[in-house]
């Protein structure tokens, strides 16, 4: 089912008492009943088990940022999605571009991660994005398609149906540009067409693709206004209670 969602991605921000307060802020000011809007977050892994414990009762729901390739073992420093799992967090960020980038996450361990996470019954938001080089070099869509093909064709339908989309282009994540609603737009519906190709457009049409990249209040409303942006995946503006909130109500 498609659902409209705002997700905050804190990466490696905030210490635990400032993680505290901003989830008590924001719980604070989600105001009556939400409706049919979905308000995620995604803070770092040593405050997940606080985080889960935090919203409880909340229309919050956690997530972690990444998660390991392996079920368990000799991976020091790994963090499985059984563990986060096992924490009632319910969510997983899969393929930030941060991760490609510096940790060299290739679509092929990605692909390895979105099995973890659905066995685990854990929701991936599995990212994806293209550099401003590749844009400049009009290779937008084929960065895309196999960013999507090679992590995601192996799924059948009903587990596809269980994965949200982000498309974060990189050169608009914590740069202050943002994509414009056309621009964001068009490569929303190239992705749902991507999908439709392999799953059929009944499908595609009920997978959640969220935009990411300078997200902020004074953007919001005209992104999620497009008929393919189903919510944000928001960065920066994601650790200020008060922007994430009217974010959130420009949903
Ligand atoms: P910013 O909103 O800071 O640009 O970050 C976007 C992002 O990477 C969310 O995952």
């Amino acid at each position: 089912m498609r659902k409209k969602i705002v997700a905050g991605n804190w990466k490696m921000n905030l210490n635990r008492s400032e993680a505290t307060e901003l989830i008590n802020t924001v719980s604070e000011h989600l105001s009556g009943d939400i409706q049919d809007r979905h308000i995620w977050i995604f803070p770092p892994f040593p405050f997940l088990t606080d985080a889960v414990r935090k919203t409880a009762g909340t229309p919050i729901k956690v997530g972690a940022q990444n998660c390991s390739m392996y079920t368990s073992g000799a991976y020091t420093g790994e963090v499985a999605a059984d563990m986060i799992a096992s924490c009632d967090a319910e969510l997983v960020l899969v393929g930030h571009s941060e991760r490609r980038q510096y940790f060299n996450e290739s679509n092929l361990v990605l692909t390895e991660k979105i099995n973890q996470a659905l066995g685990n019954n854990l929701c991936p938001v599995y990212c994806v994005g293209e550099t401003l080089e590749e844009r400049q070099g009009g290779k937008v869509e084929e960065v895309i398609e196999k960013q999507l093909v090679q992590a995601l064709y192996h799924l059948s339908a009903e587990k596809l149906q269980q994965v949200v989309i982000a498309y974060e282009p990189v050169w608009a994540i914590g740069t202050g540009e943002t994509a414009t609603p056309d621009q964001a737009q068009e490569v929303h519906a190239f992705i749902r067409k991507v999908l439709a190709d392999q799953y059929g457009e009944e499908v595609a049409n009920e997978i959640s693709i969220l935009y990411g990249g300078s997200v902020k209040p004074a953007n919001a409303e005209e992104l999620f206004a497009m008929n393919d942006i189903d919510g944000g995946l928001i960065g920066g503006a994601s650790l200020k209670a008060s922007d994430f909130i009217a974010i959130f109500n420009a949903l």
